[in-house]
């Protein structure tokens, strides 16, 4: 690959700064200074340096999206922001997607990838990926809510969906809290089973993913995944 293609890829900034870096005698290939930026290099069997700093080149990347509402989780869209647009020029790649969909007013964790089998993998049902939600719906919770849900709510159009997990944080006629776990990825699916059994989701957000958690992270940022989340979740699908 091209020298000045690789730092790019790896987020080195523009052509132009790259340019700069090569010409201004900062990136080593095996010790030596490079001196053309169309230089063909290979990271896997080279030295390379910039700045003096080993070069550590990982053609996957892998990055946890904190959704806002409104942003849609999509690769381009003509009318609204994309959870692409979200991701810092510097930290694309070629091929960057979002794994599965949330709605454009569901908030909450997405996972962000160029590592296109990974999302087919965890989209395939055999593979059970479980997703917990925090929910606000406008009405009650009765106590029979998390057996209705555990037995298989079915859709009027027929589809029958797996059995989800509701636990119930709070209830009251104008607004009730949950957690519901699903493990499929239907269109809707969450605010469709709420309404299946009577009452209206107001807020939906997603905060776990197989075996990753949102935590306190804020909205509209995201981050790396550390070496031991990209081994969890090689082992979750292992
Ligand atoms: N279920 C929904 O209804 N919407 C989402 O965004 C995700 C799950």
């Amino acid at each position: 690959m091209r020298l000045d293609k690789l730092l790019a890829q790896a987020g080195f900034g523009s052509r132009g700064q790259i340019k700069k870096l090569i010409r201004s005698r900062q990136v080593r290939v095996d010790g030596e200074f490079a001196v053309a930026d169309n230089l063909n290099v290979d990271p896997s069997l080279q030295d390379i340096t910039v700045s003096g700093k080993p070069f550590s080149y990982s053609p996957d990347v892998y990055y946890i999206l904190n959704k806002p509402n409104g942003v849609v989780s999509a690769v381009r869209d003509e009318q609204h922001q994309t959870v692409i647009d979200l991701i810092d020029p510097s930290d694309r790649r070629t091929g960057l997607y979002p794994v599965g969909r949330l709605d454009r007013d569901t908030e909450g964790l997405i996972l962000i990838t160029n590592n296109g089998p990974l999302g087919f993998r965890l989209l395939h049902p055999k593979h059970h990926v479980d997703k917990t939600y925090y929910v606000e719906v406008n009405d009650e919770l009765h106590p029979d809510a998390p057996s209705f849900f555990e037995n298989g709510i079915a859709f009027l159009d027929g589809t029958v969906c797996k059995p989800a997990k509701l636990q119930i944080i709070s209830s009251s006629p104008e607004i009730s809290c949950a957690y519901i776990t699903i493990s499929e990825g239907k269109l809707h699916q969450v605010k469709k089973m709420f309404l299946a059994y009577g009452v209206k989701v107001t807020y939906l957000k997603r905060i776990s993913f197989g075996p990753f958690e949102l935590g306190d992270f804020p909205v509209g940022k995201y981050r790396e995944l550390t070496e031991e989340e990209k081994k969890d979740l090689k082992d979750y699908l292992d």
